[in-house]
């Protein structure tokens, strides 16, 4: 199946899902193969890089036939494979570029390497294809929490981000002292739903006047310090109560500095991305805080939010139209900045 389409294989591999996608024309998915090692890095609370490198080396071939025979495409098909190449876990990037250069040098379909932040921003235009640069992102997860200015499918500008802990990775350290285990960023959303958002006041971060930048960290020590002083008077502690305030202490802030960086440069649309977009009650409330100001929100559907092929695809499809491919030199760049100039050299 061509038919005349362009089509674009897109290849995640950063941390511990193991993804490749099919999009038609950049935006039509074909197929969106995810296989997560969730239940592999549960036994240890979290991603082991070993482990998770080792399962990528296994799974990948698999997951690459299917993305393939979901599609009804052959590689001949194919007009680029993207693949993320930063940043992420050393090891496990190096699965996905490495199983991408092979494909790529053996069959002579171009290589493009993609941001993995550029590539989750990009997961809004696969369901939007009416939102053009310049617009705002706010891309919240495991590993980053940052205001973007999107001034180009290949130029960003940083506005804000976190200093110490990104909000998925509190959100996950949370649900560990609770109990909840890992990954716990959906199981507090759900939890959060049966408890009182102002039953305790957590401390909200906002860093100096006019900081654009996040901090969760004291929010987090905050949860840990209030579990433990209520175990040592022996006062009963209600998990929903918890999570549910927590969660608000954390949202509070980045709607009001999301609300605050659109004004402040003028955006009338912003596009939410990464794994936390999943979370019912940032949806909800940056939305209705957006709405009072005027500001359209875009977000992808949630599979399109936590990591998955069919984003780097999208971002792959963008970048190949502007010419911007990668020779087989293209390496790993576990701390890529999104505004770097090597990035915007093809890598
Ligand atoms: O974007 P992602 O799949 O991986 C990174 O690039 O980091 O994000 C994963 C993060 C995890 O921290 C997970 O707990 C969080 O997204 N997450 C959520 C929700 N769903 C996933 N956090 C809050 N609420 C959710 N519903
Ligand atoms: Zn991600």
């Amino acid at each position: 199946m061509k038919d005349g389409k362009h089509i674009t294989m897109g290849i995640e591999s950063s941390c511990d899902e193991t993804a490749i996608a099919v999009l038609a024309d950049g935006r039509e998915i074909l197929s969106n193969v995810i296989s997560s090692q969730i239940e592999i890095h549960k036994a240890y609370g979290g991603v082991v890089p070993e482990i998770a490198s080792r399962h990528h080396l296994n799974n990948i071939p698999f997951v690459f036939q299917q993305a393939l025979a979901g599609a009804g495409v052959s590689l001949s098909d194919i007009d680029e494979i993207g693949v993320t190449a930063g940043p992420g876990l050393a090891g496990a990037l190096l699965m996905g570029t490495a199983f991408a250069k092979a494909v790529s040098a053996a069959s002579g379909v171009p290589l493009v390497g993609v941001h993995h932040i550029q590539a989750h921003i990009m997961a809004n235009i696969i369901e939007h294809p009416q939102l053009e640069p310049p617009f705002l992102s706010l891309v919240v997860s495991g590993g980053h929490t940052h205001l973007i200015e999107v001034l180009g499918w290949n130029e960003f500008k940083i506005l804000g981000a976190t200093r110490d802990d990104a909000v998925g990775e509190a959100y996950d350290k949370v649900a560990r002292v609770i109990g909840l285990g890992y990954p716990g960023g959906p199981k507090v959303d759900a939890l959060a739903k049966e408890g009182d958002p102002h039953a305790i006041e957590f401390k909200r971060v906002y860093l100096e006047k006019d900081s654009l930048d996040f901090s969760f960290s004291g929010t987090k020590t905050g949860v840990i310090n209030y579990l433990h002083s209520a175990e040592q008077r022996g006062e009963i502690v209600k998990p929903a109560d918890v999570a549910a305030s927590f969660q608000q202490a954390v949202i509070e802030v980045i709607v009001n500095k999301a609300v605050r960086a659109a004004k402040q440069c003028g955006y009338c649309e912003l596009a939410l991305a990464g794994g936390v977009a999943c979370n019912s009650e940032l949806r909800k409330q940056l939305g209705e805080a957006l709405a009072k100001e005027g500001i359209g929100l875009y977000m992808p559907s949630p599979i399109l939010c936590t990591d998955n092929g069919a984003m780097v695809a999208a971002a792959a499809y963008k970048k190949a139209l502007e010419g911007h491919f990668a020779t087989h030199h293209l390496d790993v760049y576990p701390g890529l900045n999104i505004e770097s100039q090597l990035y915007k050299l093809d890598l």
